[in-house]
């Protein structure tokens, strides 16, 4: 890994510990690949990461993308391989997930798709901003009304938004055409509760970080193929595949940071244009 963190064995009980793994683009075939990279093997390396790295781990957000040929065996083998961990798994669709067969499929207790989820002083909402046959995000009414209910739930709270698509522009042409097309009503609701404290996504397969008044803004890298950031047209980066940590505290603190493997996927294909 190119980071450590900080977060201590012995961290204050009130204290949680959060990982972010997203965009791990599976296949029904283990061995499938996506620009080179076996994203099961990668996957499996990343998880071997948390569980090295992150003893006590109190559950793990999943952020969409999970499988990359809609197949109700990728989610199959997403369960599998997170079982290892033995803490909750959160997860939400992304643009390349069928959201019915990934409802139908992420059925254990371990391994789900959920609405949100309060622990300690924290609460974290769960968004679907994918919309079927389109790569761009959107939050249907029926999404924003589900996140101003959960803040009028817990104003006392801290709260962590997630959803798969960026909701600001990330300085990249191409992947910022993708991104979340409401912006301006996810903020209305967002700036109406004081409660929030990050907003959180996956989709641009790259770390990313930005202050919004007292909002903190996080993307993460993907678990396989990672983009380059600041560049017009789509370009794969030569960084390793990796997750996000997060240390939340009791009064609303957040630290985070990115953590990757030692080493690029092999047969990695850096020169792609495209997928
Ligand atoms: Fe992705």
């Amino acid at each position: 890994m190119t980071a450590s963190h900080n977060l201590p064995k012995d961290r204050p009980t009130d204290d949680l510990c959060v990982l972010q793994i997203t965009d791990p683009h599976l296949f029904a075939d283990k061995d499938g690949q996506l620009l080179g990279v076996n994203t099961y093997n990668t996957l499996q390396q990343v998880i071997q990461l948390a569980l090295d790295e992150f003893p006590l781990l109190d559950f793990v957000i999943v952020s969409g993308d999970l499988v990359h040929d809609h197949s109700a065996k990728g989610y199959k083998h997403l369960q599998e391989l997170f079982s290892v961990l033995n803490v909750p798994i959160f997860c939400l669709p992304g643009n390349h997930d069928e959201s019915h067969v990934m409802h139908l499929q992420l059925d254990s207790l371990a391994c789900c798709v959920k609405r949100d989820f309060q622990l300690k002083n924290w609460s974290f909402v769960f968004l679907d901003s994918s919309i079927a046959g389109s790569e761009k995000g959107f939050l249907k009414p029926a999404e924003l009304d589900a996140l101003q209910h959960s803040l009028e739930s817990h104003p006392l709270q801290h709260t962590m938004v997630v959803l798969h698509h960026q909701a600001i522009h990330v300085g990249s042409t191409w992947i910022d055409n993708m991104a979340l097309t409401n912006q301006a009503e996810l903020f209305t609701i967002l700036d109406a509760y004081s409660q929030v404290r990050a907003l959180v996504w996956g989709h641009i397969h790259q770390a990313f970080q930005h202050q919004r008044a007292s909002l903190q803004l996080f993307g993460t890298p993907s678990t396989c193929v990672q983009f380059k950031p600041g560049e017009d047209k789509f370009q794969i980066d030569a960084l390793a595949p990796g997750l996000r940590w997060f240390k939340l505290s009791a009064d609303g603190r957040i630290e985070s940071d990115v953590m990757r493997l030692h080493q690029l996927p092999e047969n990695l294909q850096i020169g792609s244009i495209g997928y």
